[in-house]
């Protein structure tokens, strides 16, 4: 590469937007990036603690991945040869692109959806093609069937970020069943849904499920995701693709530990859900949003040309939301992750004040 190919390619990569992380405000209500902090600090300190008792970090992690591979099969109810670890399921999904698209596949997704998933495929140049959602914040499974057929990959987070949309078990196995391609579903958010389609990949060759410890399990910050696929896939994932450490290894102790502790994981992704029906009642009830169902730890809705005025007064009360603007026919989206009782009440309170 010469000294002038080098500049341009630098000059090309800076017109890219990149991943847009949330703006950081100290000390505010975190309801903006979708974690869960239902997991309380003491789980987490029990969950560290195991991690630190058990890694000595002057040793690279070998033979401590494999651990927690057989702990993730028997979760997902696998074999652990189908099962992949990765550095969040970011990097999972940065592998799969970089090593199976190309500027020569076309990629078959919804509009909106995983944002980080967008800009990759921006950065490699792989075409997208991208099926709107509908009013109500739904896709059509005729859409997607009928589109399937122009593109190699399909990629559906399901349920979606930043709707909350999930097609039914019945349509999303539909799709994977008649599409003849790699199909990559992302299920970060699949705990707080009504399934999973973990166990179809015993089935469907071409089906790669990615998942995450980010969002039920509530370890955002220790950077765990995996990938559940057919065995020869895993083989090649993790012998060739994947880096020879992806996850440090105190990382890899909590997730086995968290594994342990399911039960308690569990009882928090309920109140969750139950939470979840309680914001979206509310503010149906307030009259004045638009309030699209969710099957996941977080609830869209359009503040009918309010969203910046909302999201303003709401962090100027140090609770932080995610605006996103223009969805579909929806001017004004903002998303508010599900937090604890506590948060997600001085939440409405706060929107109920609002409106007043
Ligand atoms: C749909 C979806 N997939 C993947 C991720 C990334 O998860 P991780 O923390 O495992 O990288 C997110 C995070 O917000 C997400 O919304």
């Amino acid at each position: 590469m010469t000294k002038q190919e080098f500049s341009s390619k630098i000059e090309e990569l800076s017109k890219l937007q990149g991943y847009q992380k949330p703006e950081y405000h100290h000390g505010v209500l975190k309801l903006d990036s979708n974690e869960n902090f239902v997991v309380n600090k003491q789980l987490q300190q029990d969950i560290i603690n195991f991690a630190q008792k058990n890694s000595d970090v002057r040793e690279y992690p070998l033979g401590k991945s494999e651990k927690l591979v057989e702990s993730i099969a028997s979760y997902v109810g696998l074999p652990k040869y189908m099962v992949g670890i990765g550095n969040g399921s970011d990097q999972i999904l940065d592998i799969i692109l970089a090593n199976f698209a190309s500027r020569k596949t076309k990629i078959l997704t919804s509009n909106p959806t995983f944002s980080f998933f967008e800009e990759r495929c921006k950065l490699y140049d792989i075409p997208t093609i991208k099926i709107p959602f509908t009013k109500n914040m739904t896709l059509d499974i005729n859409d997607f069937l009928s589109k399937s057929k122009q593109a190699d990959i399909l990629y559906l987070d399901s349920p979606n970020n930043p709707t909350g949309f999930q097609f039914k078990k019945d349509e999303l196995s539909r799709i994977v069943s008649k599409f003849d391609g790699m199909v990559i579903v992302d299920e970060a958010y699949g705990e707080f849904s009504d399934y999973s389609l973990a166990s179809m990949t015993k089935k469907y060759n071409n089906l790669i499920v990615v998942r995450t410890f980010s969002k039920s399990f509530g370890l955002a910050g220790l950077r765990l995701g995996y990938v559940l696929a057919n065995k020869k896939f895993i083989d090649v994932f993790t012998r060739v693709l994947q880096y020879p450490y992806p996850l440090n290894a105190l990382a890899i102790e909590a997730g086995v530990f968290a594994l342990q502790k399911i039960k308690q994981i569990e009882e928090t992704t309920k109140i969750i859900k139950e939470e979840r029906t309680r914001i979206i009642k509310k503010l149906r009830e307030s009259k004045a949003f638009d309030v699209f169902d969710s099957k996941a730890n977080f609830v869209l809705f359009d503040a009918r040309g309010a969203d910046k005025r909302i999201y303003t007064a709401l962090l100027e009360q140090g609770i932080s939301i995610r605006k996103l603007g223009k969805i579909g026919k929806h001017e004004g989206c903002l998303r508010v992750t599900v937090g604890t009782k506590d948060m997600n009440s001085k939440f409405l309170l706060a929107i109920r004040d609002l409106l007043k």
